[in-house]
């Protein structure tokens, strides 16, 4: 199983625009196109809790979304078994849970603090990158505050506007 990283970003590289929590509000519809197909041909989906709170994800019997949240039991009522779980496992051990249940690939759609958990323990295979032609100057990076040295390889690349929005995605070289 492939695990994938997927965002959009800035040119200098905000995933947020200065605290706004809704990313619809200035990325291109092209990426959101492009986002939507992504998550309707993705079974398993993982997110932290600011995600899922900052948008909207309706369950389906199509996939599978997993909440990350140290607080389990405020998002009881919300539950669908084998379609929207909230829980409190670790980024490994939600690696090690579906490993070998027979996905192509996990797709982890943030935010900042779920893509971080996950870079840090060595867990992404892929990250498919969206890069706005925009500069906002504060906002949130993907990766927070810690110290990474992570090398990766240009795979694709698409320019999908007039503007320049480029579609990337990389692979993450191991060590
Ligand atoms: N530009 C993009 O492509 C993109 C993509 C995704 C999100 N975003 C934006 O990013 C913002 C949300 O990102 P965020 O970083 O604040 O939140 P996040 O990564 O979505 O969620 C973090 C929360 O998850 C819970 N959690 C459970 N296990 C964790 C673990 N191992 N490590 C870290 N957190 C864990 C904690 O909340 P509990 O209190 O529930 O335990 C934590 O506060 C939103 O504004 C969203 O719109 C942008």
């Amino acid at each position: 199983m492939k695990t994938i990283l997927i965002f959009v970003s800035t040119l200098d590289g905000k995933v947020t625009k200065w605290g706004e929590p809704h990313v619809s509000a200035w990325s291109s519809h092209q990426d959101q196109d492009y986002y939507k197909n992504v998550l309707k041909e993705s079974g398993l989906i993982v997110m932290g809790s600011n995600t899922f709170n900052a948008d909207t994800f309706k369950p389906s019997p199509n996939r599978q979304l997993i909440i990350l949240t140290r607080h389990h039991d405020k998002y009881k009522s919300l539950e669908v078994a084998g379609q929207l779980e909230f829980t409190n496992e670790s980024p490994l051990e939600i690696s090690a849970r579906f490993k070998n249940k027979c996905h192509k690939q996990m797709l982890v759609v943030g935010g900042p603090h779920i893509a971080t958990s996950f870079l840090k323990e060595e867990l992404i295979d892929e990250l498919w990158l969206t890069i706005e032609p925009k500069i906002f100057g504060t906002g949130g990076n993907f990766a927070t505050d810690v110290n990474l040295d992570i090398n990766l390889r240009l795979l694709y690349f698409e320019k999908v506007n007039e503007q320049g929005t480029l579609i990337t995605k990389y692979a993450v070289l191991k060590k």
